[in-house]
């Protein structure tokens, strides 16, 4: 199935809204299903599944298929057949850990909306003269955090990034408060294990904690 058509200045606007991304590595595409309600219900409508795993594909054909409204988003995307059986698959927006050229390249040349990976400024530099302003800072706590964030980022201009890699309940609220994240992203409220284990009423709890704490982020 083809992604719902949303540019790339719609696809933003929605992850910058959503604050948090759970970013979902399955090991078995059934799996997918029961998880995706279960996120939703709990309020995330945006989420991001890896290609990590053989499953990646299949679980986000499912997600789709059976939930039109999520907003999808593709990890690990290392190629342009990642890509491409990505969007093929019903992804609207693709994410990388790094920043490969061609494939941002590609990419921007469909229509698709891509956040490459960064966490130093000759990277940062490439992808500004391919076109890209948001990024994503990966992997965000071991790069050195916010503080390593703001400064590789002070001599560009406005620059948004999606922070992922390390965070967790703890320390998300530093990266929100930053002007520099338009999002977090992260494997904390489901975490592949938990996952596989099937333990979705823990899985549940934690991503309660983490909306019960966006909620009162969003009301202060
Ligand atoms: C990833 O690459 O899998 C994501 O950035 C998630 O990282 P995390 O597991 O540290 O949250």
């Amino acid at each position: 199935m083809k992604s719902a058509k949303m540019n790339s200045m719609q696809v933003l606007k929605i992850i910058e809204h959503s604050a948090v991304i759970p970013v979902l590595t399955l090991n078995e595409s059934m799996h997918a299903l029961p998880l995706a309600k279960l996120l939703k219900n709990c309020g995330f409508n945006v989420l991001e599944i890896t290609l990590r795993t053989k499953a990646g594909i299949e679980s986000l054909k499912l997600i789709r298929e059976h939930h039109p409204d999520v907003v999808l988003g593709t990890g690990t995307v290392l190629s342009i057949e990642h890509a491409e059986d990505s969007i093929a698959a019903g992804a609207n927006f693709l994410v990388s850990p790094g920043l490969n050229p061609r494939v941002v390249e590609h990419c921007l040349s469909k229509g698709y909306t891509i956040i490459p990976g960064v966490n130093n400024p000759s990277q940062i530099e490439q992808g500004l003269e391919l076109g890209i302003t948001t990024f994503k800072y990966f992997p965000a706590v071991a790069s050195g955090g916010i503080k390593m964030l703001e400064a590789i980022t002070g001599p560009y201009g406005r620059l948004k990034f999606m922070a992922t890699g390390g965070i967790s309940q703890d320390n998300l609220g530093e990266y929100l408060d930053s002007p520099l994240i338009t999002a977090c992203g992260g494997s904390w409220m489901a975490p592949s294990q938990m996952i596989q284990d099937q333990q979705f009423s823990e899985i549940h709890r934690l991503c309660i904690e983490t909306k019960t704490f966006l909620d009162s982020r969003r009301r202060s």
